[in-house]
């Protein structure tokens, strides 16, 4: 068996945080230093607006920072967009697509989410490609087949493979105290895992996959210690310095 790549805890702000704001993650580099510089990848994904600042005020911490979307192209007429070279030339290593609040709230479907992955990678960030089942699809024995054909819709094409990342979150897990069983994560995971041996040979067990959806400090352990979780996409508890840094202290 390949040996688990290096864990990542990715935090996903969402449309939360002004300025002010980063003092948080100041906090959790500042709990992250020295003696206690984690097993594993860190990374926070705030608004666009505060990304360059955050940079700044965290200098060489170990902490990343990513995007939270980007737009398929590298330039243009796109009122409101961001480009994946914008978000680089910030200071972003990351960035996420096809979150499912994305895929909700803008009709993104596999085919932007594969651009957008594209992109990312064109211009030099690991793209975080997000599937996940809704709680209907799930009750209805569906989940499988939903996320597999999202991923195979959503893994780029173009580009180099190695740095790409998959979360899986079950969309009814998202924001609501719900999690799915670890044996149902596992299971999941396996599958994706093998659809990523299948699509890029060995690269493939090599490649992250995170869980997300109601990562909390007290679930953190029990998840990340299941075969093929190679981290977590948290986005309530990482708005707090104290509880995301007992996940990644978990990891
Ligand atoms: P949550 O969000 O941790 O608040 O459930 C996770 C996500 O949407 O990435």
């Amino acid at each position: 068996m390949a040996t688990a790549p290096r864990k990542l805890v990715a935090g996903n702000w969402k449309m939360n945080g002004l300025r002010a704001s980063i003092d948080e993650a100041v906090r959790v580099a500042d709990r992250i230093e020295g003696e206690n510089t984690p097993d594993c990848d860190v990374l926070i994904c705030p608004p666009a607006t505060i990304l360059a600042q955050m940079g700044w005020r965290l200098g060489d911490s170990a902490i990343g920072l990513g995007g939270q979307d980007c737009h398929q192209d590298k330039s243009g007429a796109h009122t409101g967009d961001l480009s994946a070279d914008m978000l680089a030339d910030v200071g972003a290593k990351y960035v996420i697509v096809g979150h499912s609040e994305r895929r909700a709230d803008h009709h993104e479907d596999d085919a932007t989410v594969r651009a957008k992955a594209e992109a990312a990678l064109e211009a030099g960030l690991l793209p975080i490609i997000c599937v996940g089942e809704t709680e209907s699809q799930r009750e209805s024995g569906d989940a499988y087949q939903v996320v597999i054909a999202q991923l195979v819709g959503s893994l780029p094409q173009e580009g180099k493979p190695e740095t790409i990342v998959v979360a899986y979150e079950p969309v009814w897990a998202i924001g609501t105290g719900k999690t799915a069983s670890p044996t149902d994560v596992e299971q999941m995971h396996a599958v994706i895992r093998k659809v990523l041996v299948e699509r890029y040979g060995e690269i493939g067990e090599g490649i992250r996959i995170l869980y997300g959806g109601s990562v909390k400090p007290d679930n953190a352990a029990e998840l990340l210690a299941i075969e093929n979780v190679d981290g977590a996409l948290v986005g309530g508890a990482s708005l707090n310095a104290e509880q995301f840094v007992a996940i990644i202290q978990a990891a």
